[in-house]
């Protein structure tokens, strides 16, 4: 049987960055299913859906095929037999990507990927819907969150370090917005699963994360 351990949260909260850590030290791959929804969303900027149109999307979902693949242990997204990966990580994907996600069709194309994906392979997936609907047994499920302030904070520092020029507020605005729009969309809202463990990352670094959440996994491991 496959582990699979999931991580969910808002954006900002560093699940990429700590399920990437995680993977390797525990020996696992590492699934990004926000990477999954970005692809989508390449492809209707692409062939310039409406995003408000669900019957447009509807239409467009039938035409895409999306695979995953890993080149030296990280992901990669193959759209229509192109790999998309360096075209993901963008605002303007990440914008369509965040009205894009809402719908059925695009949903459940995903999730049937990303529960064939963790059916054969141990995995640590991350994304708003994993411990709840993808992966409801999976064998450790972890929220992890911070406020909007440290994650603001986290981006605001890591545009700079980029050399970006960027306004603070701005930036929590939009992480508030994106926060909003997962959390009340009408299928698979982003929400702490009932057997999910909380970690509050706002005053903690990636070592005392990863470390805390290796803890919960060791203390589930003991009482299989
Ligand atoms: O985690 P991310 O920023 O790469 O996610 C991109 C978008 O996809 C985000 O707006 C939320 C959505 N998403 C989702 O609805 N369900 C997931 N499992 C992962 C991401």
């Amino acid at each position: 049987m496959a582990y699979s351990i999931a991580i969910d949260g808002p954006a900002g909260a560093g699940k990429s960055t700590i399920a990437k850590l995680l993977a390797e030290k525990l020996g696992y791959i590492y699934v990004d299913t926000g990477a999954m929804y970005r692809a989508m969303a390449v492809y209707f900027s692409q062939n310039h859906v409406n995003p408000e149109d669900e019957r447009e999307i509807n239409a467009a979902v039938i035409n895409v095929d999306i695979t995953i693949e890993y080149m030296d242990g990280a992901q990669q997204v193959i759209l229509n037999g192109d790999n998309v990966t360096k075209l993901l990580r963008t605002e303007e994907t990440g914008k369509m990507a965040s009205k894009t996600s809402k719908y059925g069709a695009v949903r459940s194309k995903l999730v049937d990927l990303q529960r064939k994906l963790a059916k054969t392979t141990d995995v640590i997936m991350d994304g708003r819907d994993i411990g709840t609907t993808v992966l409801p047994d999976a064998f450790a499920k972890i929220y992890l969150t911070a406020s909007s302030d440290a994650r603001a904070q986290r981006r605001y520092d890591e545009l700079v370090a980029k050399g970006q020029e960027c306004d603070y507020q701005v930036i929590k605005e939009d992480i508030e917005s994106r926060d909003y729009e997962d959390m009340h969309r009408e299928i698979s809202p982003l929400k702490q699963a009932e057997d999910a463990v909380l970690v509050d990352t706002s005053d903690m670094n990636i070592e005392q994360v990863v470390s805390a959440i290796e803890k919960i996994i060791e203390e589930k491991k003991a009482v299989l």
